[in-house]
């Protein structure tokens, strides 16, 4: 399984932090955000990474981690030439991915779980996607899912009055069907090609499985949640 890395997009909610730099490069705690979701897919088990980013600091990615030897992995770089959207840059990796199926994570999401098993359980699942929930004080900033027992019924984008407690995380497992599903999207209102309405695909078609989060998680692209993140790994640190 490969694994794909986003990291684009201009920044906006973080300005003017995010005026001469990239999102991703901004400091965590003692390490550039990136570092956070790269590790993640290497204790996963996913060495063979591509990394997307925006035009602007593509070069700054590369002096950062290189070929990513010393993190034991072997990344890829592509580039976004602007900003239309999380499945819009995922799009760009059609040809390096193949057939093979994907881990994809935001390259914002902070993950304290090891999601080895997750991905063991998802090369035995015949096809369709994966993805994972937490529970979270404010909904309303997230992709949300309506749950209707174990199953998933449907996923909103930032739904005004959400359906359930719970974000759709910026991890997600999916097989090669995912490129016809990208090239029928259609951008919404924000005017992007969006994540959710991948997901949805395989909500309706039946093959999305889900796991829930038991540990802690959060994006860092707000002032509040970058904050948030940097007190996390700070008291993580702190406790070890
Ligand atoms: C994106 C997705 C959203 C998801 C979130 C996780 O939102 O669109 O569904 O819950 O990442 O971080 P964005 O941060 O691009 O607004």
């Amino acid at each position: 399984m490969k694994g794909i890395i986003l990291a684009g997009g201009t920044g906006s909610r973080l300005m003017p932090l995010t005026k001469i730099t990239n999102k991703h490069l901004l400091p965590v705690y003692n390490k550039p955000m990136i570092y956070y979701p790269l590790q993640t897919l290497v204790d996963a088990g996913i060495k063979d990474i591509m990394l997307v980013s925006g035009k602007g600091f593509a070069g700054h990615f590369v002096e950062l981690l290189g070929s990513g030897k010393a993190l034991g992995a072997r990344i890829t770089y592509e580039v976004q030439e602007e900003a239309g959207g999380i499945a819009q840059a995922l799009g760009l990796a059609r040809q390096w991915a193949g057939d093979e199926k994907l881990m994809v994570i935001l390259g914002d999401n902070i993950f304290d779980d090891n999601i080895s098993k997750a991905v063991e359980d998802f090369k035995k699942q015949p096809g369709g996607a994966k993805i994972f929930l937490k529970s979270v004080e404010d909904p309303k900033r997230f992709g949300v899912p309506q749950l209707s027992g174990d199953k998933i019924v449907q996923i909103e984008e930032k739904p005004a009055v959400p359906k359930s407690d719970y974000a759709v995380t910026g991890l997600y497992m999916y097989d090669s069907q995912v490129w016809n599903v990208i090239d029928d999207l259609v951008p919404s209102g924000r005017g992007e090609l969006e994540i959710t309405d991948v997901n949805n695909f395989y909500v309706q078609q039946g093959t999305m499985s889900y796991e829930i989060l038991e540990n802690n998680w959060t994006d860092a692209g707000t002032f509040d949640s970058l904050l948030r993140a940097s007190n996390h790994v700070y008291k993580m640190e702190q406790d070890k």
